[in-house]
């Protein structure tokens, strides 16, 4: 994963936990983090999976909890990374419909060796659609977390209810969305 989301893991730690967790438990990891991470160089997911297990043990909280609390911080901040023409529209769907451009074509411009997930998006009705979400990582409540957060930063309420082992795969799961704002597209 990129050297940028272990920053954003970072503020995200000392926000939430304070510096003294975000430094004991870089300190406790098995890999050197004394150099910091560099937002432009690729690094092993294990060293992401490893301090995010640690500041779980610290702060007694679940997985689970900790990947939704990261992604509902993080959109504002992501969002932040494109320019505006992509991100500022009346509504997520927008955004949500271009999800997988946006991963794996703006994105690989800033950053070529990065290793996106894919999305699919499916406008059901003007309040439903599909988000099919794929990548060895299966970061399921990563990507719960993420529509929360844009649910607060479009607001446009979001339910939604996860399918995982879409079709079968183990790294493939759906999700169901529905707005309490209808979007024509
Ligand atoms: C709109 C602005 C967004 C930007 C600029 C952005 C940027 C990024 C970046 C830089 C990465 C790391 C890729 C790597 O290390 O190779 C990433 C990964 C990821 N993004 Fe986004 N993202 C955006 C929106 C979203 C949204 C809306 C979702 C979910 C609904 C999402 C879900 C994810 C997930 C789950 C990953 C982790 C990698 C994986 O699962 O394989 N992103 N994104």
């Amino acid at each position: 994963m990129k050297g940028h989301i272990f920053m954003l893991l970072e503020d995200f730690i000392s926000e939430v936990a304070g510096d003294e967790v975000l430094y004991d438990a870089l300190d406790e990891c098995s890999f050197d983090s004394s150099k910091g991470f560099v937002r432009t160089e690729n690094y092993p997911d294990e060293q992401l999976v490893e301090l995010v297990n640690i500041v779980v043990g610290k702060m007694g909280i679940s997985l689970t909890q900790a990947h939704f609390g990261f992604g509902e911080w993080l959109y504002p901040k992501l969002s932040n990374l494109l320019p505006p023409q992509f991100t500022q529209y009346p509504h997520p769907a927008y955004v949500l419909k271009q999800l997988d451009d946006l991963h794996h074509i703006e994105l690989k411009k800033l950053y070529p060796d990065a290793q996106p997930p894919a999305f699919q998006y499916h406008s059901t009705t003007p309040y439903t659609a599909q988000l099919i979400y794929t990548s060895p990582r299966r970061l399921f409540d990563l990507v719960k977390g993420v529509l929360a957060g844009m649910s607060c930063y479009y607001d446009v309420d979001i339910e939604v209810e996860l399918q995982t082992n879409w079709q079968g795969n183990n790294n493939c799961a759906k999700f169901l969305l529905k707005y309490s704002k209808s979007c024509d597209l």
